[in-house]
């Protein structure tokens, strides 16, 4: 019998990745390209997605060659993405009409407000569980068809395609221009375009009436684990592509978050933490989004609250790269064990504004508390207890709108290897955090909904199975102490509102 794995495509936000999984949950071999970030201009951030599908075929190549396997031995591909990222291209052609616009991206902020109206931030929040902000898909493309030359008349006629990053991947990988590649998206990734009606789970012409968007641009809402067509030309030739979830809600899946009130945050460049909160919309009263968790194939849809944060891990990357303090990410622990704490420091990286709990566009990132005391190290303390601040803030958002405090946090993402910020996480707080032994959770979560509807595994209860702890680590800072440097965070948090003109 020839031996069968599934290839997860995870299409990041700073990077495409291809990883091959056994019946296990274990990585096989593993294959990753970076992408380009273009900032054309302040607070503008871009992605070529004809680079990011030549990545794409890229790491698909380089993971078999690893692995040394081939199309045979795979039996179904799943895709999981950076949700957001708005691309649109010409259906005839294959060609997008302009870069991807990324999820950080804020130069919607003037069609959001225009868009808001006097209702603001709640206008479509209780069709689609999102508050009007520049992270969605929806402004991104209104603002593609309101400044692409020729894009209105164009997607007017049909011509145009509208997807988050699963969808182009997907097009691309079932035939793109050629061979009349599938046009579809999944629930997750529908629920994070403003589009979506959370109920139906059906395009809301009215909002997409609103803001200037044909329906026909649209993909077609399918579940999040279904064969959705076969991959055309390529070394996948002939095999499903079967399951898609918006990365977020992939890494949900993969750490086995499958009963209402199981929770997991990942840290990547961004941090987001999910509540299953089962077949139930819970709207938020406290800043949070309400979204789609997974659908699974005809099963009923499962929702999830999200807090995200739009800068954690990016941050790192801005200290190695536009300040030059470290020349690696992982040299930011080393610099802050150099100290014993912030020295008074606290960074409140508010980049892209401020998402979750706050939703503040006007804010910008502010370091305060420095004194001539303050050095490199308290600097690279400050950047990674940001993390663990704005992860509180959410944490807390979500016991309020949930009514249940977690007892603790399932943590994954690149970050969690940094001892130190794990352990200043569960001290601020003042929960367990616990490490699962597959860190590649993300793109597990979207074998899973591949594999699940091919029959590779029988049911969700193999990836109960499949989950195992690494690592835990336990609160160890007393309440006093907590409760002040939490204090003293949310004062800096002030210093950033109202910033732009
Ligand atoms: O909502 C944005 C999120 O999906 C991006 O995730 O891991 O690519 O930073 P990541």
């Amino acid at each position: 019998m020839t031996d069968s794995y599934i290839l997860a495509i995870d299409q990041g936000t700073t990077s495409t990745r291809a990883i091959i999984f056994d019946r296990s949950g274990s990585i096989v071999a593993s294959d990753q390209v970076e992408h380009e970030q273009i900032f054309p201009r302040a607070g503008w951030v871009e992605h070529d997605p004809i680079e990011i599908w030549e990545n794409t075929r890229k790491v698909i190549g380089g993971a078999l060659a690893r692995a040394n396997l081939n199309s045979g031995n795979i039996e179904a591909v799943g895709i999981t993405n950076q949700r957001e990222t708005a691309v649109v291209w010409d259906k005839t052609t294959g060609q997008p009409v302009y870069n991807a616009i990324v999820w950080q991206d804020t130069r919607t902020q003037k069609i959001v407000d225009r868009l808001g109206g006097e209702q603001g931030v709640e206008k479509y929040k209780s069709v689609c569980g999102l508050p009007l902000a520049t992270y969605f898909s929806g402004p991104k493309v209104a603002w593609i068809l309101e400044n692409v030359d020729g894009a209105r008349e164009k997607a007017e006629a049909g011509d145009l395609l509208f997807g988050n990053t699963d969808t182009w991947v997907l097009w691309n990988l079932t035939g793109g221009a050629e061979n009349d590649g599938v046009h579809v998206t999944d629930v997750t990734n529908a629920s994070r375009t403003m589009l979506m009606d959370l109920s139906s789970l059906t395009w809301d012409s009215s909002i997409a009436d609103d803001m200037g968007i044909p329906m026909s641009m649209l993909p077609q809402i399918k579940s999040s684990s279904e064969v959705y067509g076969e991959c055309r030309p390529g070394v996948l030739k002939g095999t499903p592509v079967a399951g898609i979830l918006g990365d977020q809600q992939a890494a949900t899946f993969g750490q086995a978050c499958l009963e209402k009130g199981m929770a997991k945050n990942t840290y990547g460049t961004g941090n987001f933490m999910l509540l299953n909160t089962g077949t139930e919309q819970v709207p938020s009263e406290n800043g949070l989004l309400t979204t789609v968790c997974y659908k699974l194939g005809e099963e009923q849809v499962v929702y999830a609250l999200e807090g995200s944060i739009a800068v954690t891990g990016s941050l790192v990357q801005w200290i190695r790269d536009n300040l030059g303090m470290i020349s690696s990410a992982p040299e930011i622990e080393t610099l802050a064990q150099s100290v014993e704490d912030n020295g008074g420091a606290y960074f409140v990286p508010a980049f892209s504004g401020l998402f979750a709990p706050h939703w503040r566009p006007d804010a910008r990132g502010a370091l305060v508390g420095l004194t001539r005391y303050v050095n490199k190290g308290h600097i690279a303390r400050a950047v990674l207890e940001s993390t663990a601040f704005q992860t509180r803030e959410v944490l807390d958002a979500m016991n309020a709108d949930s009514g249940v405090p977690l007892t603790e946090l399932k943590v994954d993402g690149g970050m969690v290897v940094n001892e130190t910020l794990m352990q200043f996480q569960a001290d601020i707080l003042g929960v367990d955090v616990v490490r699962p032994k597959v860190a590649e959770t993300t793109a597990l979560g979207a074998a899973y909904a591949a594999g699940l509807a091919v029959g590779y595994w029988d049911s969700t209860g193999d990836i109960t199975a499949n989950w195992g702890e690494d690592k835990r680590w336990t609160p160890q800072m007393d309440t006093e102490e907590r409760e002040r440097r939490y204090r003293l965070w949310n004062k800096a948090v002030t210093k950033t509102l109202d910033w732009v003109d």
